[in-house]
C-alpha cells in the first residue's frame, strides 16, 4: 500500500491524475462517445458552468431533451450520465464488477482523502470494510448515543439564546456541533484547543477538496488543505499509538484494534486514512441532512407537531435523553428524516468508472468511461414520487417503500460501497430531533425562503435563519 512518504504529492505528480495512476482504466478514444447523445458546451470549460449555476435543473433538461441517458463534458473531460433506478442498481449493486469507485472518486478526492473506502476496490475494498465495521456494532453505537445525548442537550441553551436576541442561523451552529460531537463520538478527544485545531484543519482539507485550483500552491485553498492535511496525519498518528497503548470507547479505538481476516492489525496509515476519510464522510452530509430536515419541518408545522409527540410518548419528557434502545420506536420520525434525504440528499450524484465496455439503455458505452448516477434524478421523478416538491413521509410506510423499485431511493448509495455510517447519521439525527423539538417551537420568519447551493453538498446559502420558541414553561 502506498504510505505517505511515497504518495505521488510528494513525487510531484498530481495524485488525482491518470498519469500518477497508471492502473487505471483509460478511454482508448473519446470520439467512441459520440454515438451517446449529449452535449459538449464551450472549448476549454465544456458544460461545466451550466451544471454548476444549476444543477439539478441542467439534469432535468438534458434527461428531458436527449432521455435517460446522456453525454454531458463537466470538470475536465466527457462522462455519460446514466437516470433511473434501473441504472442505480446496475452501477450501485454492480453484480458483474464492472465500476470502479476509486476511479470515479480519485479525480476528486485522492489529494486530500486519498485511499479512503470509496476509493478503494473490490476484495481489498471488502476486507478493509470489514475490519472496520467493528466500529458500528451495538456496542460502539450504544456508547456513542451516549455521548450524542450529552453534547446535543448541552448545546440548546446557547441556540435558544442566540434566538432570542435574533440571531440564530442553523447551518452554522450544526456544522460547529457535528464537528464537537465527531471530536468526542469519532477521535475521544475532550472539547478544547486541540479538538478546535483538528476541527479547524479538517474544515480547511473539505474546502481545499472542492477549491477551483487543483494544485497546493501558496495562498490557494488546495495549499491550506495540503497543509492541513499534513498536521493532521502527524495528529492522528499519534493518536493511533495512544489508543492502542489505552482504547477508549471511541471510535479511532475501534478501527486501532480493527483486524483483518487473518487476524493481524490494521496498518497504522491505513487507520489514519480511514479515519479521516470517514470524517470527511460524516461531516458536511450530516450537517446537511440536518439542515434541510429542521427547514422542511418549520415548514410543515404539522409534522413537526406528529414528531415530537411521537418523541415525547417515547421518551417521556423535554431533556431526556433517546434510550439506544428506543432510537427504532421514532418511526415518523424516520420517515420525515428519510422524506428530507428524498428532496434534498446529501450526496447528489456518484461517479465511477467502466472497467470494461458495458450495454445500458439501448447504448453501448466503452471501457475507461467516467459515468455518473443521480439520486437527485431518481427522486424528483414524478413517475416515482407523485407531486415530487411536497413534504409528505408517509411516502416512506413499509407499504410504500414496498412498491418501488428497491433502488428508487439512494441517498446513502447501494451495494458494496453502500453508507457504511447511515445508522450513525441516523441515530444522530434522531438525538437531534429529541432534543430539539422537545424544547423549541421551529418557524420560519413570515416570507423567507431560504436559497440552497445544489452542489457538490446542498447546504443553504445564508445559513438557514431559524425562529426558535420556547416550549418550556416561563
Ligand atoms: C445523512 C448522512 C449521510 C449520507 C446521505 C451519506 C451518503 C453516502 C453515500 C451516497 C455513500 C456511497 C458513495 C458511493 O457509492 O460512491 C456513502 C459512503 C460512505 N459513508 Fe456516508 N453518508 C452519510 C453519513 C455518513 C456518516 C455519519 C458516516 C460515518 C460515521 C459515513 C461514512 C461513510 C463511509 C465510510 C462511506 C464509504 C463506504 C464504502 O465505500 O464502503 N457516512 N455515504
Amino acid at each position: 500500500m502506498a504510505s505517505l512518504a511515497t504518495s505521488p504529492t510528494l513525487s510531484g505528480l498530481d495524485p488525482q491524475s491518470d498519469a500518477a495512476n497508471p492502473h487505471w482504466t483509460r478511454l482508448a478514444d473519446t470520439r467512441a462517445l459520440d454515438a451517446i447523445p449529449g452535449e459538449d458546451g464551450w472549448p476549454i470549460v465544456g458544460t461545466t458552468f451550466a451544471v454548476l449555476a444549476d444543477p439539478a435543473g441542467y439534469g432535468q433538461r438534458m434527461r428531458a431533451k436527449y432521455g435517460p441517458v446522456f453525454r454531458t463534458n463537466s470538470f475536465g473531460g466527457r462522462s455519460v450520465s446514466l437516470t433511473g433506478p434501473e441504472a442505480n442498481e446496475l452501477v450501485l449493486f454492480d453484480r458483474q464488477k464492472l465500476f470502479s469507485s476509486e476511479q470515479g472518486w480519485g479525480p476528486v478526492l485522492n489529494l486530500l482523502f486519498p485511499r479512503g473506502l470509496m476509493l478503494m476496490d473490490f476484495e481489498a475494498h471488502r476486507v478493509d470494510r470489514r475490519a472496520l465495521s467493528v466500529a458500528f456494532k451495538p456496542e460502539p453505537m450504544r456508547h456513542y448515543a451516549g455521548s450524542l445525548n450529552t453534547g446535543i442537550a448541552a448545546r440548546m441553551d446557547a441556540w435558544g439564546e442566540q434566538a432570542a436576541r435574533g440571531q440564530f442561523t442553523f447551518y452554522p451552529a450544526i456544522k460547529s456541533l457535528t464537528l464537537d460531537l465527531a471530536a468526542e463520538s469519532f477521535l475521544g478527544l475532550p472539547l478544547g484547543p486541540e479538538a478546535d485545531q483538528i476541527n479547524h484543519d479538517f474544515v480547511d482539507m473539505v474546502q481545499a477538496s472542492v477549491g477551483v485550483v487543483r494544485r497546493p500552491l501558496p495562498f490557494t485553498k488546495m495549499g491550506r488543505g495540503v497543509a492541513a492535511r499534513n498536521r493532521m496525519v502527524a495528529f492522528f498518528t499519534r493518536l493511533v499509538r495512544e489508543r492502542r497503548a489505552a482504547p477508549g470507547q471511541d471510535m479511532l479505538s475501534q478501527f486501532a484494534l480493527a483486524t483483518t481476516e487473518d487476524g493481524s492489525l490494521l496498518a497504522e496509515d491505513k487507520v489514519v486514512d480511514h479515519m479521516s476519510f470517514l470524517m470527511m464522510a460524516a461531516h458536511d452530509t450530516i450537517t446537511s441532512s440536518a439542515s434541510s430536515l429542521v427547514w422542511l419541518l418549520a415548514k410543515n408545522p404539522e409534522w413537526q407537531a406528529k414528531l415530537r409527540a411521537e418523541i415525547l410518548a417515547v421518551t417521556g419528557g423535554d431533556g431526556r435523553p433517546l434510550a439506544y434502545e428506543d432510537m427504532g420506536k421514532l418511526e415518523l420520525t424516520e420517515m420525515a428524516f428519510k422524506e428530507s434525504l428524498r428532496i434534498m440528499p446529501p450526496v447528489p450524484s456518484t461517479p465511477r468508472r467502466a472497467l470494461r465496455d458495458f450495454e445500458f439503455g439501448g447504448y453501448r458505452i466503452p471501457a475507461g468511461t467516467s459515468v455518473g448516477i443521480s439520486s437527485t434524478a431518481a427522486h424528483s421523478d414524478p413517475a416515482i414520487w407523485p407531486d415530487p416538491e411536497r413534504f409528505d413521509p408517509l411516502r416512506f410506510t413499509p407499504d410504500q417503500v414496498a412498491a418501488r423499485h428497491k433502488y428508487a431511493w439512494v441517498p446513502f448509495g447501494g451495494g458494496a460501497h453502500m453508507c457504511l455510517g447511515l445508522h450513525f447519521a441516523t441515530m444522530q439525527i434522531r438525538i437531534l430531533m429529541t432534543h430539539l423539538l422537545t424544547r423549541y417551537e421551529l418557524s420560519l420568519a413570515p416570507g423567507y425562503e431560504p436559497k440552497w447551493q445544489a452542489w457538490p453538498i446542498p447546504r443553504p446559502t445564508d445559513g438557514l435563519k431559524l425562529e426558535l420558541k420556547s416550549l418550556l414553561p416561563d
